[in-house]
This record gives structure tokens, sequence and C-alpha cells, in this order.
């Protein structure tokens, strides 16, 4: 068996996708083990669930901190202690700055609940509703120090329904964000994936 990808998975909330990806460890589906779940937000409902399957959590305040550079300084140093080898953004309210790109280049993933490059930033699905967008969906990408700006890992597709609200449309694309951010990660620990330029190939 080789070994496990030693992930890390930064949160700020409800943690929804570090549900999927915990469950496809699992159920064998991702060779990889969560050495720790870090927040910036001391009563995320994602710790306690990462709490409930014995995974290290950790919450490191930002208001702890003078400046942003000694708050992601802590951040790093936990990934460190516990080995990492992938940072995930589940749901990390936060842009990455660059000591920590640096530290892990290419191999920092975010969920975005929007067809990149379209709708970056936050409140995402109001504003492609408000837009009326026909089609939504969301991306895995690669993070560079931009807002959401990195090569685009996969993407799945939601239409956008007459009916809907804010509420319903990011409940499908929830749905589509579980099913690919775990099969993103995949491609991605083993290495079965290349950067060309921007674009994001399988080997
Ligand atoms: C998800 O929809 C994720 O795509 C989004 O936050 C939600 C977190 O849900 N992330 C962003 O908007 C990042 N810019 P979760 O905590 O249940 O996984």
């Amino acid at each position: 068996m080789i070994n496990k990808a030693k992930l890390g998975v930064l949160v700020s909330g409800r943690g929804s996708n570090l549900h999927s990806i915990i469950d496809n460890i699992e159920e064998g589906k991702l060779n990889a083990e969560i050495a720790v779940v870090i927040s910036d937000v001391r009563d995320a409902y994602a710790l306690e669930r990462a709490r409930k399957h014995n995974i290290k959590t950790c919450f490191i305040n930002p208001k702890d901190f003078k400046a942003r550079g000694e708050f992601f300084d802590e951040i790093a140093k936990n990934l460190e202690d516990g080995n990492v080898e992938y940072v995930i953004l589940a749901g990390f309210m936060r842009i990455i700055p660059a000591s920590l790109i640096n530290a892990y280049k290419n191999k920092i993933l975010n969920i975005h609940p929007a067809l990149l490059p379209s709708f970056p930033g936050l409140g995402v699905q109001k504003k492609a509703l408000e837009y009326g967008v026909k089609y939504s969906g969301c991306t895995v990408h690669f993070v560079d120090e931009g807002c959401d700006t990195g090569p685009i890992v996969l993407q799945a597709v939601v239409p956008v329904l007459d009916d809907d609200t804010e509420k319903t449309l990011s409940q499908r694309i929830l749905k589509e964000e579980h099913r690919i951010y775990p099969e993103a990660i995949e491609l991605v620990i083993n290495d079965k994936i290349e950067l060309v330029g921007r674009r994001v190939i399988k080997k």
C-alpha cells in the first residue's frame, strides 16, 4: 500500500465538504489521512465533525495576532507539525498569503460555489441568480495569491431553475461540491494531472 497523503484542512464554518472528504477516506476512495483540521472560527461546526472522527483539530484566533502574516505563520506551523503535504481549503473564508502558497506550491486546493472565473468572492449563488445566468456550478482550483483565480482542476455544472432561490441553488451546487472535491483531491495526491500554463491536464 502506497503511503497515505497527509492533508491539512482549513475551515471556517459548517464543514460539509470536510465531511465528504472524511467519508471518501473512510470508504477507501481516497488514499489520504487528515493530519489536522484548522479553523479561524472558534465554534465552527466543522471542528465538531472532525472531533467525532478522532481527527486533530486546532482553532487559531486571528484576533490573537497583530498582523495577518503572523496569523498565517501560526497556521503554517500547525501544518508543518502535522507533516501536512496538501492543504485543502473547505469553506475557509480568507485569502492565502504568498508565504503559505510558496511553502505548498501547487499543493493548496480550494472549492468555490460558482463556475469560475464567473462570480469569484463571497455570496456568489445570490450574485448568479441576480445576474440571471442559466447555469452555475462549482469549481475546484489550485490556490494562488488572487481571490479564486488559480488554475482549475475540476468543475461541475448545475442548471439554474426558474423557481430557484439562493437556498435551493446553493443546496444543488453543494451536492456537486461533495462529489467533485474528493475527486479533485484524488487526482492531485496521486499525481494524475499536470499544469501546462494555466491548464490542468490529465497525465
Ligand atoms: C461551500 O459552498 C464552499 O464552496 C464555499 O463555502 C461553503 C462551505 O461549506 N466556499 C467559498 O465560498 C470560498 N470562497 P461547508 O463548510 O459546508 O463545506
